[in-house]
């Protein structure tokens, strides 16, 4: 059976409650990226000398007995889509299993229309219903395509169904909509709407790059020069020109375009005003610094300590380990193994000069975006919803919120979307999933032309209208023409 390649994420901790023979029970929330639910999940008999473990999520996202058996459940069908929540033991034994509706963890999550966003190009919109999954990349980042009625594309769609995402995306598109034109940048395609008449921006969509990441690719695509050179231009240009660290330069979000050969740069979720990030690696030397150790252990294999990263550049003070003193040890020497198309030397001493250039240029040492020759303006916040506009929805301390659960904002009527989609395991191939997580094919009698349908759309629309608590409609009327282009 085919297993879907990421699984659980945003696994937090709610809870903790000490029992008297000493162990605790620890509760979690738990997010599902491959059929995009979430669960209540109580460990029970966690014994106290491992709560250290539990402090840090990626140590529980890491923790595969209790992953392995929901993955499982979840497959098997076991723990279906009206599961809410389960116990489970630290060795990962399902003691018993909740439907309770009143205990669904699933959150609320907030959308703004495209307008909100206020970007400088007129961006083209696509509803979440148009588009047709091809597969699961990462939690939140599928691969897609448009109907065949249009011209069919393959795409990345990333998006969001947490309000952790509501940074990361609103960001990201502030970015890449400012940034598009840029030849080492991935441009932007559609912004991606919601198909009921809400039409909030639940996502964005890329071209989809064949070959995979660097990341992926590293043991059989040569790195070329011209790309390690290609990045640190794009790394000066959003530097020095816009004033913006990506703080994420990593094998992993760089792509190549097959049909430039260009390197091409992803993921700017985590982008920002230089200035404006509060630690030590705040500025552009971050992203600098990124660049050297990835080249280098492209080059030579060595084992990344991606502490380095986090150093200061200009302190090299890890006796010659770090960043720096990368380029100090030479000559370069390639690793056997390394497919390069230049000798390892040339992409040492290219990054050598490319340092020098960077300190001889003044910019480099301007630390806040204002200063910048072309500065981005954009509000750095999503507009959240009034305390006015949230007056009948509180959390624990009774303060009106907009962080709620899905179940609160069903209960007082606002609409939501929902992200539910089948696991990998149990896809059917022979239909087509849309990007809602629905079948395109499901409901077909409600939307067929013919007979009753005048009377079966009333009806529908009927029941709508009186479900105000209901799940926002999720099919647009374009479906249907879909369905007759034999989509
Ligand atoms: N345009 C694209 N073409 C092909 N593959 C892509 C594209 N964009 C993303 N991917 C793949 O999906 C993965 C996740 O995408 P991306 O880095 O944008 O998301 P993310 O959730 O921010 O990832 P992370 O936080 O893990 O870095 C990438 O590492 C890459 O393998
Ligand atoms: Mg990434």
């Amino acid at each position: 059976m085919e297993q879907a390649e990421f699984r659980f994420f945003g696994f937090k901790e709610k809870d903790r409650r000490i029992l008297a023979d000493g162990t605790l029970n620890v509760k979690f929330t738990l997010y599902d990226g491959d059929t995009r639910r979430w669960l209540g999940v109580t460990v029970v008999g966690v014994h106290r000398t491992m709560t250290d473990e539990w402090n840090g999520t990626s140590a529980v996202i890491g923790w595969t007995p209790i992953h392995s058996a929901l993955g499982a459940g979840i497959d098997s069908g076991r723990l279906g889509p009206d599961v809410t929540a389960v116990e489970v033991t630290f060795g990962g034994t399902i003691l018993s299993i909740s439907r309770d509706a009143g205990g669904d963890a699933t959150p609320y999550v907030h959308y703004v229309s495209a307008d909100s966003y206020g970007l400088p190009l007129d961006m083209e919109t696509v509803a979440r219903d148009q588009l047709v999954e091809l597969g699961r990349l990462a939690p939140w980042v599928d691969m897609v395509t448009t109907p065949p009625s249009t011209r069919s594309e393959k795409l990345v769609f990333k998006y969001y169904s947490d309000t952790d995402g509501i940074p990361r995306v609103w960001l990201e598109v502030q970015w890449l909509a400012r940034l598009s034109g840029h030849p080492h940048v991935m441009p932007i395609r559609h912004l991606v709407v919601e198909e009921g008449p809400e039409r909030g921006v639940v996502g964005f969509t890329v071209p989809f790059l064949p070959g995979g990441s660097l990341e992926a690719s590293r043991t059989t695509r040569p790195f070329k020069l011209k790309w390690a050179k290609q990045l640190m231009q794009v790394v000066d240009d959003l530097n020095l020109q816009h004033g913006i660290a990506h703080t994420d330069v990593r094998l992993r979000n760089i792509m190549i375009d097959p049909a430039t050969d260009n390197l091409v740069l992803i993921d700017f979720g985590t982008a920002a005003r230089q200035g404006e990030l509060n630690d030590l690696a705040i500025q552009g030397n971050r992203d600098v610094a990124s660049v050297i150790v990835l080249v280098e252990e492209l080059v030579t294999r060595s084992p990344t300590d991606t502490e380095w990263v986090t150093t200061d550049l200009h302190c090299d003070h890890l006796n010659g380990q770090g960043t720096e003193g990368l380029l100090q040890r030479r000559p370069w020497i390639a690793d056997p193994d390394a497919l390069l198309d230049h000798p390892a030397e040339d992409y040492r001493v290219a990054l050598v000069d490319w340092l020098a250039r960077r300190r001889a240029d003044p910019r480099h040492y301007h630390d806040h975006a204002d200063d910048a020759p072309q500065a981005f303006d954009f509000p750095d916040h999503m507009p959240m919803p009034t305390a006015e506009e949230v007056r009948d929805l509180v959390n624990e301390q009774e303060v009106p919120c907009w962080n709620f659960l899905r179940r609160d904002a069903v209960r007082t009527g606002r609409a939501v979307v929902d992200w539910v989609r089948p696991a990998t395991v149990a896809l059917d191939r022979s239909r087509t999933l849309l990007a809602t997580g629905e079948y395109l094919d499901d409901d077909t009698a409600d939307e067929t032309e013919g007979p009753g349908q005048e009377a079966r759309r009333a009806a529908k629309g009927e029941k709508v209208a009186k479900n105000q608590r209901g799940v926002r409609k999720r099919r647009s009327p374009r479906v249907a023409s879909l369905l007759k282009k034999g989509g």
